[in-house]
Order: structure tokens, then sequence, then C-alpha cells
């Protein structure tokens, strides 16, 4: 049974304005010009909902379009993107995946054999065709192919180099480097497992010391950092979360630290998320930090507590994102005033499903036509697509040979 939300009273909302206590910064100035634009934005939806009682409404026509449009033709702003093609794959057909529309089958063979080019041929993909690979690079070129779900997409990822490529990243303290003399951090070891659980490549020597480090990377304030003694932030504590629930390791780091940090960090007036303490509202983190709930309540459900009800304010988060962070000429974006993106389109849609889902029934705020496909929160690809390739590579067998390069 779903759940439809009301929206929060305009009056509660005006009284969670951030409070300097006096200390004028450059970051409460802009905190409080954030919330003036968030705050007119849902002011205004107060006043449309009384003549349309179906707002908000998520654009998915023209979410769609411009999703397709981007899969064909990029305009000169994404030149800075040119070593992230793969990523550029991945975030638009998930987009399109969690709206459930269907890609012409031409179309998904054509971006599949694109992909095919950004393999190295020892392994891992790059950002583009000829590129070094990269662990970052590679999560998306796998996630994208595991979303396009065909054999075709299946087929063009060399499972036998790709872990060589693995095991080549990996450190003798457990970490991952993103590429060959590249740099230590939390999203080489979440790319890595990722990639190697969801192609059945996943074992305990490539997971030796890994949970340890990972653990090593949980900050004073609760969250991950990207290396230990850096700064917490959404987007890693979401790779170390993840990374030890692939492994299964969850119940290493300390849970009700990180639940008290992840609630923190959605902000009380604008209803999103921010990635890190005294920072801004930001749609990605939608997805970053809201996908770390269903990944707590497994955990906690393991020591035997049921969560019955969403321990962040789910309609507050939908609010954000379908008042905030919608261009009208289609695709999504981080606040009010900056421009639309494959990105943000791509996160803060993936965070608008995990609000809607992993309670009993959906819940919906707006027109029950905003639903949204539901997404795994570990790899942000749906479900029956993750499913659907675990199966067939696990069909495939491991292949046995690995050469590490520090002898481990
Ligand atoms: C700060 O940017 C951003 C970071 C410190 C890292 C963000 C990491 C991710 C989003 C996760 C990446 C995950 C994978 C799988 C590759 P900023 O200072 O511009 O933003 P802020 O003010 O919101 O912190
Ligand atoms: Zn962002």
């Amino acid at each position: 049974m779903s759940k439809l939300l009301s929206l929060r009273s305009i009056e509660d909302i005006k009284k969670q304005r951030y409070r300097d206590e006096g200390v004028v910064t450059v970051t409460s100035l802009e905190q409080g010009e954030v919330e003036e634009a968030v705050y007119k934005k849902l002011y205004d939806l107060s006043l449309r909902i009384k003549v349309n009682p179906n707002l908000p409404e998520l654009l998915q026509e023209t979410h769609k379009c411009y999703l397709l449009d981007c899969l064909i033709y990029l305009s000169s702003g994404y030149q800075s993107l040119d070593a992230s093609r793969p990523w550029l794959c991945y975030w638009i057909l998930h987009a399109l995946a969690l709206m459930e529309i269907k890609t012409d089958e031409k179309l998904k063979s054509a971006v599949a054999q694109f992909l095919g080019k950004c393999q190295s041929p020892n392994g891992g993909f790059g950002g583009g065709p000829g590129h070094l690979p990269h662990l970052a690079a590679t999560y998306a070129a796998v996630n994208a192919l595991v979303t396009l779900g065909t054999e075709e997409a299946y087929n063009i990822i060399n499972r036998e180099k790709l872990q060589q490529f693995l095991w080549s990243m990996k450190q003798p303290d457990g970490s991952f480097c993103m590429h060959r003399d590249g740099e230590v951090d939390i999203r080489g070891v979440y790319c890595a497992l990722a990639v190697a659980s969801l192609t059945n490549l996943l074992s305990e020597e490539l997971c030796r010391g890994t949970p340890e480090w990972i653990v090593s990377c949980q900050t004073y304030e609760g969250g991950f950092s990207g290396c230990p003694g850096m700064e917490a932030h959404g987007g890693y504590a979401f790779c170390g979360l993840s990374a030890l629930i692939i492994m299964g390791k969850g119940h290493l780091c300390d849970l009700q630290a990180l639940l008290r940090w992840t609630v923190n960090r959605q902000m009380k007036l604008e209803g999103g998320f921010q990635g890190r303490t005294n920072k801004l509202v930001d749609g990605c983190y939608s997805f970053w930090q809201g996908a770390a709930f269903p990944l707590i309540y497994s955990l906690m459900a393991e020591e035997g507590v049921r969560v019955t009800d969403h321990l962040f304010d789910e309609r507050a988060l939908q609010e954000y994102i379908l008042t905030c962070c919608q261009h009208p000429q289609g695709g999504l974006l981080d606040k009010p005033g900056k421009h639309r993106d494959i990105y943000h389109t791509s996160y803060t849609l993936s965070g608008l499903s995990v609000a809607q889902h992993f309670m009993s029934g959906l819940h919906i705020l707006g027109d029950t036509d905003n639903e949204l496909a539901c997404t795994h929160p570990v790899y942000n690809i749906r479900p029956d697509h993750v499913r659907k390739a675990m199966i067939y590579f696990s069909n495939l067998g491991v292949p046995n040979s690995h050469s590490s390069n520090n002898g481990t």
C-alpha cells in the first residue's frame, strides 16, 4: 500500500532558518542566500498546489527528452568530462532506467560497443578510447553495461583481464589506487569491490586488509573520509559503507556514529542533504547521503532492530528535489540558480527513488505518476538489473588466474 505524502507547512519551514548567533561569515551568508532561494520555491509551490493538488510533479517526459538528446549529442560545456565518457553513459542509462524508459536495441548495442572501445587491452576501462584504465571509469562502464542488461553488453567485459587490473590496483595495506601510480582513496575500494562483486570476481584474497583500511577512514564525526585523517564527506561515506556491506563487514564500523552524522546532513529548511558539515545543500547528495539509510537499516536488522519509519525526512527530501532541482526544459540540478547537468540528473533521480522506496509501501510526494523504479543502494543500479547480471556472471565461473603486484 502506498503512503501519499503531503507538503510540510510553509510556517514550519520558515521556522527552520539557519541562526548565525550574531556571527556573520562567508558560509553563513551563502547559507542564508540558498535558504532564501529555496524558501521562495517552496512558498510558490504552497500557492500553486491550491489550484493543482497533483503538484509537485516530476517532469518525466522532459527529463526523458533531455537525457536521450544527451546520449546523441553533448554541448561544448561537457568538454571537461571528455575523460569521463563511461560515466556519461552510466548516468544517462541509469536515469532512463529509473523512469522505466526503454532504450532502442540499436542504441543499446551502439553504447555497448562504444564502452568496449574504452576497455584497455590490459583490463579495466579508461575514460575514453585509448585512455589508461581507471577504477572510476571501470565502475562506470560496468554499471552502464549491467544497466544495458544485454548479453552483448555483458560479453564486452574481459573478466580475466579485469581481474588482473583489479589486483594491480590493490595496495599492501588493503586500499586500492585509482589507476597505475595514481591516488589512493576510498572511491578506489568501492569501485573495485562493486565491479568485482557484480562480475563474480570477488574473493577473500582481494579483500584482505580492506575492511580494516575502510574502518580507519571513519572520522570523529561519524562519516567516512577519502583516506585516513581527512574530512568526512557523503560521497566517501557512501563508498565506505557500501564497500563494507559488499564484504559482509558492515558491523565493523561505528554504526550509531555514522547514523548520527548522516541524519544531521539533512538540511532543516531545504530538506535536501549537504555533503559535509557547514556546507550547502546539493541535489546529488540526495543519493550519496540518502542511500546510506537503507544500508544502515539492513545493518540494524542484523542487530535485531527493525526500522518501520525512515530515519530521515523523506517528504522534505522529495520536496527539495521536485521543487528546487528540476529544470523546466528537462534535466535536474544541484540547487536553484545552477545549470542542469547529467550527473545531477542521475543522482537526484536516484535520491528521489531512495526516498520513495525501502519502507513498507511507497512513500510518494505528489501524484503517483512521480513514482520511480527502485535503485539498489549498494550499486545504484536497478535491483532487477543487478540480479540478472550476477546470475549471468556466476554461471561463467571464476577465472583461475590473477596476478598481484604485491605478492599477497
Ligand atoms: C567535495 O566537493 C567532494 C568531495 C570531497 C568528494 C565527493 C565524492 C563523491 C561524490 C563520491 C564519488 C564516488 C565514486 C563512486 C567515484 P565540493 O567541495 O565541491 O562540494 P561540497 O561543498 O558539497 O562538499
Ligand atoms: Zn552535486
